[in-house]
């Protein structure tokens, strides 16, 4: 049996304290700060900070089917003034939509005083090293899109340089900005400590689909041949789902076990065409993970904490899609509680809490729960590929299916 033993024991996150602060928000919904309500002016509370300008590093389909799309929302604070790409033609077509200037050079954004925050969506290889010199460039703010690094080494160094130049920096994992989310977490009250199971389970079509629905995509890069008969092949497959996928709930399932001192995998298989089935236990919480990537067209993103005397069940709006938020259920003996949906989602709370960061309001994200939870995802995506070949659970699930994405 595979397992990965961390030797210390880590502290609860405290980046699920730090809700969306803008102060219309809390304006606008004094009993849950961070939830907005319909017809609230989402940066009305920063109107007198004038224009925050934005610069995105790497502008293929997430910058251009999600964040953009975000941003359009939020024209009142915040305003894209340059773009990035390695592909000069992809930098200047997405630049144009957008009336930025555009470049292929790091070096050249950083350099550009009109950007204040910077937007890290380059493949994930290139993370650690574009945030650190947005750090030491003394932008305003960062989000990186997840994985925010490849190693814990990554994770700290990236920590020491914002500690240093105080540069707040936050990650893409736009679930823990979902206002559903994070009223759910201000509602349940003693839930975490009875919580014996959790379940992040996620349907979804391929990105292409839902990039399709958003915008006309430019550049976009053709999914790689591969035999998932491989191990090495079915290895990558997990190690991806879980830092490319499972990445966006495993902050979440580590606010129910914020004290784990192991993470012991206990089954890992891949689904085809992508996908995966991974259950582990974590301290005394049993977890599951469960994605499946397919020809199906509708979306489903849940998530379940589940105790003997109360449960959470979180219903997300798909990745890509601008739907408003997620709705919560909050169950307890014979009441259950609603939460949500409200008007934005994740994508625009990442935007909301940067602008009030950049416009030094709020409190960034505690670099010590950045690092943890990235190690937490890196602890699961090795175990979980360290089961393959041991004793045949990493078989794919459905070798009838034909290999696609
Ligand atoms: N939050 C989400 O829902 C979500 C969903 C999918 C992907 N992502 C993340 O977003 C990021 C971008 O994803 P994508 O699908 O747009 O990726 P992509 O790899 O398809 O596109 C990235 C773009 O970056 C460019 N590029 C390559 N090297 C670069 C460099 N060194 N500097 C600047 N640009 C460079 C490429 O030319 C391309 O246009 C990834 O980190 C990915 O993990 C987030």
């Amino acid at each position: 049996m595979s397992s990965v033993t961390e030797t210390r024991r880590y502290p609860p996150p405290s980046y699920y304290e730090e809700v969306s602060n803008l102060p219309s928000q809390a304006e606008a919904s004094p009993a849950v700060p961070g939830v907005d309500t319909p017809g609230a002016d989402p940066g009305a509370g920063l109107l007198g900070a004038g224009l925050l300008g934005v610069g995105f590093l790497g502008a293929g389909p997430v910058t251009q089917a999600i964040h953009l799309p975000s941003l359009a929302r939020l024209g009142n604070i915040l305003e894209v003034r340059h773009i990035m790409d390695l592909d000069p033609a992809v930098a200047e077509s997405v630049a144009g939509r957008v009336g930025a200037r555009f470049s292929t050079s790091m070096d050249e954004l950083l350099a550009d005083p009109a950007v204040d925050i910077v937007a890290v969506c380059s493949p994930h290889q290139f993370h650690a090293t574009q945030v650190i010199a947005a750090c030491r460039a003394g932008k305003k703010a960062v989000l990186c899109e997840k994985p925010f690094a490849m190693n814990g080494a990554e994770a700290a160094a990236i920590a020491a340089v914002s500690a240093e130049t105080g540069v707040p920096i936050i990650v893409g994992a736009m679930h823990t900005f979902d206002p559903g989310w994070l009223a759910a977490e201000q509602a349940w009250g003693e839930l975490p400590g009875q919580v014996h199971t959790v379940r992040s389970s996620t349907v979804l079509p391929p990105n292409p689909r839902f990039e399709d629905f958003a915008t006309e995509i430019v550049g976009r890069a053709a999914a790689p041949a591969r035999d998932s008969n491989d191990p090495e092949v079915i290895k990558a497959m997990l190690t991806g789902g879980v830092m490319g996928l499972a990445i966006h709930d495993l902050p979440l399932v580590r606010r129910f076990t914020p004290d784990f001192a192991d993470v012991e995998v206990l089954h890992a298989e891949i689904v085809r065409p992508f996908g995966y089935v991974i259950s582990l236990r974590a301290g005394n919480v049993t977890i599951e993970l469960r994605a499946a990537m397919n020809s199906t067209w509708e979306p489903s993103w849940a998530f379940e904490a589940i105790g003997d005397d109360a449960a959470l069940g979180i219903d997300f709006t798909p990745s890509y899609v601008q739907a408003g938020s997620a709705t919560a259920r909050i169950r307890t003996a014979g009441k259950t509680t609603v939460l949500g949906p409200f008007g934005h989602n994740g994508y625009e709370g990442e935007w909301r809490h940067l602008a009030g960061l950049a416009a030094g309001t709020g409190t960034p994200p505690a670099a010590e729960t950045l690092i943890h939870d990235l190690e937490f995802a890196l602890a699961i995506a090795e175990a979980a590929a360290g089961r393959v070949g041991t004793d045949n659970d990493s078989e794919p699930l459905n070798e009838e299916q034909e290999v696609s994405a």
